[in-house]
């Protein structure tokens, strides 16, 4: 109940919330940091997209949260909740079947996601089978039969935009094309109905005209079910123009993260603003795009400042002294940057930059 009487409705757990994600990978006798300090969170419905060069750690980030990676090789700290429930307090046994029964991937290319010896709609109906002996069963879902189960994976087929999908149940893999395929792939990640489904480069293997009816699917699911997306792209036209909160990576660190609406003029990270100039629809119409100079930082010998100064045209003596903090400049938009640029090219104010070490103020 607010103050004026009105009753508020609550606000929607997210489906996943990940909090200070720090991912290192044994290399002989030392760690290498690949993904540090990651905070992100995506409600209901939501759609997140996580943009960023090769390297940045985008699927090593996915990876962990899903708990997909070898801990003899990989040592992964921070908290994950999916659906409101922290992942380090379930037991190790229970921890894989609430990731199962909240949480689906969707792979780059689908032609290796699926078992190119199995006819595709078992493939859904199997998935479905063994998602149904899952842990909401004692909360009154009973389990699917085999019947059932064959029933519902036709539905899905049609769900996912397969036409005639009694006949094309029993299709193989390679019968089909790739956004079929892509499809597939797809009706396999709803078939255990997912809150969240995280997707790390679905598109990339696809041509353009596929690769926007995959997005227009996900967008639909993401609506009719309730679904909150994250998907990896390296596309930022596509990040700006789909996803609600774009968070840019670099060097394995969030360094961006702000709503996607106006991306190009709300920008404040030369990093961003040098990835939206990489891209010909995002940027000044008009302008040919401009490849980022140089190269990313390597995990082995990780910049003592800024991560982007060597690359950064707005680069600046104290830069490469300390790393910056990732700061909150304005509700939903956190930048990582000793020096934020605002859409003027003038600096901003310091009001929001750590306390620490304020940059001066142009005026
Ligand atoms: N299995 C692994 N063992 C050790 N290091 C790895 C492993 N997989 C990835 N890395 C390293 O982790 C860092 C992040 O890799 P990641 O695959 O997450 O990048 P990415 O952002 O997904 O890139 P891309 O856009 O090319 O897919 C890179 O430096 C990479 O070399
Ligand atoms: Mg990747």
């Amino acid at each position: 109940m607010t103050e004026n009487g009105t009753v508020r409705a609550p606000a929607a757990v997210p489906v996943v919330e990940v909090e200070d994600l720090t991912v290192r990978v044994r290399r002989g006798s030392t760690l290498l940091t690949l993904v540090e300090g990651l905070s992100y969170q995506v409600a209901p419905a939501r759609s997140l997209a996580i943009v960023g060069e090769s390297g940045a750690g985008k699927s090593i980030g996915i990876r962990a949260v899903l708990g997909l990676l070898d801990p003899r090789r990989f040592e992964v700290t921070g908290t994950v909740r999916l659906a409101g429930v922290d992942l380090a307090t379930l037991p190790k046994a229970k921890r894989r079947g609430l990731v199962t029964s909240v949480a689906s991937l969707v792979f780059q290319d689908p032609t290796r996601s699926l078992n190119p010896t199995m006819r595709v709609g078992p493939q859904i109906a199997e998935a479905m089978l063994a998602g149904s002996g899952r842990p909401d069963e004692a909360a009154g879902e009973p389990a699917v039969g085999r019947a059932e189960a064959r029933r519902r994976s036709v539905e899905l087929m049609r769900d996912v935009g397969i036409a005639a999908p009694e006949e094309r149940y029993f299709a193989y893999p390679h019968e089909l094309s790739g956004g079929m395929r892509q499809r597939i792939v797809i009706a396999i990640a709803l078939a255990c109905q997912p809150k969240v489904i995280f997707c790390d480069e679905p598109t990339s293997s696809l041509d353009v005209t596929t690769q926007a009816a995959i997005i227009d699917l996900l967008d639909g699911l993401r609506e009719s079910r309730s679904i909150g997306t994250v998907v990896v792209t390296h596309d930022l036209a596509l990040a700006a123009s789909r996803a609600e909160q774009v968070l840019v990576m670099y060097g394995g660190q969030a360094v961006e993260t702000l709503p996607a609406k106006g991306i190009a003029r709300t920008s404040r990270m030369p990093y961003t603003q040098a990835l939206i100039r990489a891209v010909p629809d995002v940027g000044t119409p008009g302008r040919p795009p401009r490849p980022i100079e140089g190269l990313p930082p390597d995990p082995r010998t990780p910049p003592p400042g800024c991560a982007f100064a060597p690359r950064c045209e707005h680069v600046r003596d104290d830069c490469a002294e300390e790393r910056p903090a990732l700061v909150e400049v304005s509700t939903g938009h956190s930048v990582r940057c000793w020096h934020p640029v605002a859409v003027t090219g003038q600096e901003t104010t310091a009001a929001n930059l750590p306390a620490a070490r304020q940059p001066e103020v142009t005026r």
